[in-house]
């Protein structure tokens, strides 16, 4: 996260006397990445961020959830409506798929979490549905559907739920853990960070947490999750007691609707559709856009085969007529792993054809991509959830 940003009160140098009213000096925390040579955020507190008073291991459910290898090798769909488990952010995830690298779960937010602080990598949270609050030292972000909430590795915060729909649903999201840093891919970036003329979001579409943020209390538990596991750390003062901070290193949103779609004349393939960069993986958004503007072009994705990657697909809005025959609509995961060949159902292109031939000019899908480059295992509960069809999809469509 390259770009440089204040919020609140900050003294003019870094690590002179700032003097808090009635008396005594505010406390500065440096949040830096990779020791004292990357990104790094400057923050002012009421209270020393180092007093802790109580330290107690904690139970790590999620951390023990079973991952079990694609095998046999198959294409697989998991419908996120059939989850039933609802919870908060942080505690009522239901792992889904993942690897040393990447850990991908749904959840269903029906409560306030605790003050979280995971220490083992960034995370980014994709909201589905509703809306979320997110708390943090850094200051507050209204997240809505759509809006992709990027927490740094090490942010102390909490989640709120948004007001309840109709229906009592409060909000759905997919939670992307990482095994180390979310960022910008570099070729969006100039040598010294700003966002360059071809990339498909800039500066203007992030959305900073924004503070001050300020929360009374005394023996404040924080739940850290660290390499070894879960540990709930109770702070004498609560952390949020941050009067100004600054620097390039802090969370922020983005929502998918500010990406901008780069088409082709003829198919583009998903790097155009880049968003974000993590250890051995990348998020993909794909957006409503034109479709490909050749009289002869094959709008839609051609068969492929990424030799070197598992591809995860969140499909979260739009229109899925085009897939019928797939089972695949709104809420429903799919994995193309390496090893297998994927593509459009037979009859799609077809189909496709026959649409621009009657006036139609663009496509309404909006989807969530993530390939990885090491397999992905799979879970239990996304076993519950499995389409057990899907993999025989195109082999039915093509015995018409
Ligand atoms: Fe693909």
């Amino acid at each position: 996260m390259p770009y440089y940003r204040v919020s609140g009160e900050i003294p003019r140098k870094r690590h002179t006397r700032f003097q808090r009213p009635g008396g005594g000096l505010y406390a500065e925390e440096l949040m830096g990445e990779e020791g004292f040579s990357s990104d790094s955020s400057l923050l002012y507190h009421v209270n020393p961020p180092t007093a802790i008073v109580k330290s107690e291991a904690m139970a790590d459910l999620a951390g023990e959830t079973r991952l079990a290898a694609n095998h046999p090798l198959l294409p697989r769909h998991y419908r996120t409506q059939d989850l039933t488990g609802t919870g908060d952010l942080v505690f009522g995830r239901q792992p889904l798929m993942g690897n040393d690298d990447i850990r991908m779960s749904f959840v269903t937010v029906n409560a306030p979490s605790g003050l979280y602080r995971n220490s083992t990598g960034d995370e980014a949270v994709y909201v589905h549905a509703g809306s979320l609050r997110f708390e943090s030292v850094y200051g507050a972000i209204d997240a809505v559907a759509g809006d992709y909430v990027i927490v740094p590795r090490g942010t102390v915060h909490r989640w709120l739920p948004g007001p309840a729909a109709p229906a009592g649903l409060h909000a759905t999201a997919l939670v992307i853990e990482a095994n180390g840093h979310i960022r910008t891919p570099k070729r969006y970036l100039s040598q010294t960070g700003q966002f360059l003329e071809h990339a498909p979001y800039c500066e203007r579409d992030l959305r900073p947490a924004a503070g001050p943020l300020f929360a009374e209390g005394e023996d404040v538990p924080v739940t850290v999750r660290h390499r070894a596991g879960l540990t709930t750390l109770t702070y004498a003062r609560h952390p949020f007691d941050v009067v100004g901070w600054d620097g390039c290193l802090y969370p922020y949103a983005f929502n998918i609707a500010d990406f901008e779609p780069i088409v082709k004349r003829t198919h583009a393939p998903p790097p155009v559709h880049q968003t974000f960069e993590g250890p051995n993986f990348v998020i993909c958004s794909f957006c409503p856009r034109p479709l490909d503007f050749d009289p002869q072009s094959v709008p839609i994705p051609y068969n492929h085969h990424n030799v070197d990657s598992d591809e995860m697909m969140f499909y979260v809005g739009g229109d899925y007529s085009a897939r019928q025959g797939s089972g695949v609509e709104i809420g429903s995961i799919t994995l193309h792993p390496s090893g297998f060949t994927h593509g459009p159902i037979p009859g799609a292109v077809e189909a496709v054809i026959r649409g621009m031939e009657a006036g139609r000019t663009t496509t309404d899908e909006t989807a969530v991509m993530i390939d990885t480059f090491r397999p992905l295992l799979l879970s239990d509960l996304a076993a519950a959830a499995e389409d057990p069809e899907y993999a025989w999809s195109w082999g039915r469509a093509s015995r018409g």
